[in-house]
């Protein structure tokens, strides 16, 4: 895995954007995988300024959401459907039908959750986006014995609804499940980027890119991928940069 530390959040965002509008400018039908959550907001705010002012051409790509919560629809401004409508698709030309996210009011989530592995069988993502939760969750794979391998219905951890009240007016709103993809289609992208800004995220990083391949830190699989690129700010990267050495002329964007 390669990585790549940042002086701040903005320049972690605009290299990620760089890379995203390569891969959409060499391949304008490009599978995007896309994730929420507050990490990829800068990404996606210069991909939408690239739209308008350079010109990036969405009107090809295909996108594929990691993860859905159970029980919201697209209307719900907590949905992630809404979120990627707001926060990305309503603002690029991109074609509303080839952004897929699961189907979060499924009668049978079950089967909802087997469909979206059928589709993402289909369409085999060029480009993986991702986050990483404080308890190095990628997607909603949460802290297991085992690897989720498929696309399944999930609880959300303890940790992870803690992490996500912020977003809600308090813990109770939080949905306690959700349909997530697993480890297989993740790891079944070409290339990966998984993002990471913010103190709070440095333990997990370490933990990513010192520690052993386990569940307990679900992220800690992508050391078996052959192509990611793990963007980070400083202060994500401070066990990294006390273990390296770096100094700040080492830091992209100094
Ligand atoms: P965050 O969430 O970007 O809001 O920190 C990341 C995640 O939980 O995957």
């Amino acid at each position: 895995m390669e990585i790549q530390v940042f002086d701040s959040y903005e320049e972690m965002s605009i290299n990620a954007a760089r890379l995203v509008a390569a891969q959409v400018r060499l391949k304008p039908d490009s599978v995007l995988g896309l994730a929420t959550g507050s990490t990829p907001l800068g990404l996606y705010a210069e991909l939408i300024r690239m739209y308008e002012e350079e010109n990036l051409d969405f009107s090809e790509v295909v996108t594929l959401n990691l993860d859905e919560y159970l029980g919201l629809g697209p209307d719900d401004d907590q949905s992630y459907a809404y979120f990627m409508r707001e926060k990305l698709f309503s603002k690029i030309n991109i074609d509303p039908d080839s952004s897929y996210l699961p189907d979060g009011l499924a009668e049978d989530p079950e089967d909802a959750a087997q469909e979206y592995e059928m589709l993402a069988d289909m369409l085999p993502r060029d480009l993986q986006i991702l986050g990483i939760g404080r308890n190095g969750h990628i997607g909603f794979n949460e802290p297991a014995d085992a690897f989720p391998v498929e696309t399944h219905v999930t609880d959300l951890a303890e940790s992870t609804i803690q992490a996500n009240q912020r977003f809600f007016d308090n813990a109770d709103q939080v949905p306690r499940q959700a349909i997530t993809m697993g480890m297989k289609q993740i790891l079944a992208a070409k290339k990966i980027i998984l993002l990471a800004s913010g103190a709070d995220k440095a333990e997990t990083i370490s933990d990513l890119v010192f520690g052993k391949v386990t569940s307990q830190v679900p992220a800690s699989i992508l050391n078996l991928h052959p192509d990611v690129m793990v963007m980070l700010d400083e202060a994500a990267a401070r066990y990294l940069v006390e273990a390296y050495g770096f100094d700040d002329e080492d830091i992209a964007g100094e």
